[in-house]
């Protein structure tokens, strides 16, 4: 049985959640937080999930209207500081992936703050992706791997990635299948699961199905049985 101890989650649909509501496209956002909130503690509380990385806001993102993104802004920098206390509760350790350094300095500080303060839970890790894109990390690591001398191996360029965790399991809410940018490098031998649930939609249920699927594949990573 594989244990899918790193979870990759592209959480898509929230705009068209609210539009079948007839809601605002920032009503999903809002809906979509509340369910990083329970997967999150569902995670925490599972014997085998070691990793949750989200992707909250892709370097694509930032084309979105400017009144969106700045929805999205304030609502990262609200909701890590509300959910600090489920982070220390579940003992979740906060570690961010992404180029941070164009988020403005009130959410820089507030991530710093979440990251901090949870810098000693070795419980669960979950990472949001936060202005994170796979050839930008890609890149952004190259870029500082330019002084080594000799050989750049595959373990050393790994380590220099904001992510440096193969993923085991990678899903997709929302019906489209694509990768959109998300740790390309990481997810060279992940399973991916595309649903058609949207993300506001999706329960721990939904997560535990999958799980559950995962575990019975067979993963050969390249090899033969
Ligand atoms: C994709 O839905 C979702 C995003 C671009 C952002 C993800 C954000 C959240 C889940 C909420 C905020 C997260 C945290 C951690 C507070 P979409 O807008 O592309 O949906 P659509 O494809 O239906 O338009």
């Amino acid at each position: 049985m594989n244990r899918a101890t790193h979870i990759a989650i592209i959480m898509d649909g929230n705009g068209r959640w609210a539009k079948l509501q007839g809601k605002k496209r920032i009503k999903g956002h809002e809906a979509g937080a509340q369910v990083v909130k329970s997967i999150t503690t569902f995670c925490s509380n599972h014997p085998n999930i070691e990793r949750l990385t989200l992707y909250a806001f892709s370097t694509e993102n930032w084309k979105r209207p400017r009144l969106e993104v700045e929805f999205l802004m304030k609502l990262l920098t609200s909701y890590l500081k509300d959910e600090l206390p489920l982070y220390l509760e579940n003992n979740v350790r906060f570690e961010p992936i992404g180029n941070l350094s164009l988020f403005s300095k009130t959410l820089q500080k507030t991530i710093k703050m979440v990251e901090e303060k949870t810098a000693h839970c070795d419980g669960l890790v979950q990472s949001l992706a936060l202005n994170y894109g796979a050839k930008d990390e890609i890149l952004r690591a190259m870029n500082r791997l330019k002084s080594v001398e000799g050989e750049i191996t595959q373990e050393l360029l790994s380590k220099t990635l904001d992510c440096k965790h193969d993923v085991d399991l990678l899903i997709r809410t929302g019906g489209d299948h694509r990768l959109s940018n998300y740790l390309l490098w990481q997810s060279a031998y992940a399973e991916l699961f595309f649903i058609e649930t949207l993300w506001p939609d999706f329960r721990v249920d939904d997560l535990e199905k999958i799980i559950n699927k995962f575990a019975k594949t067979e993963r050969r990573f390249g090899g033969l049985t």
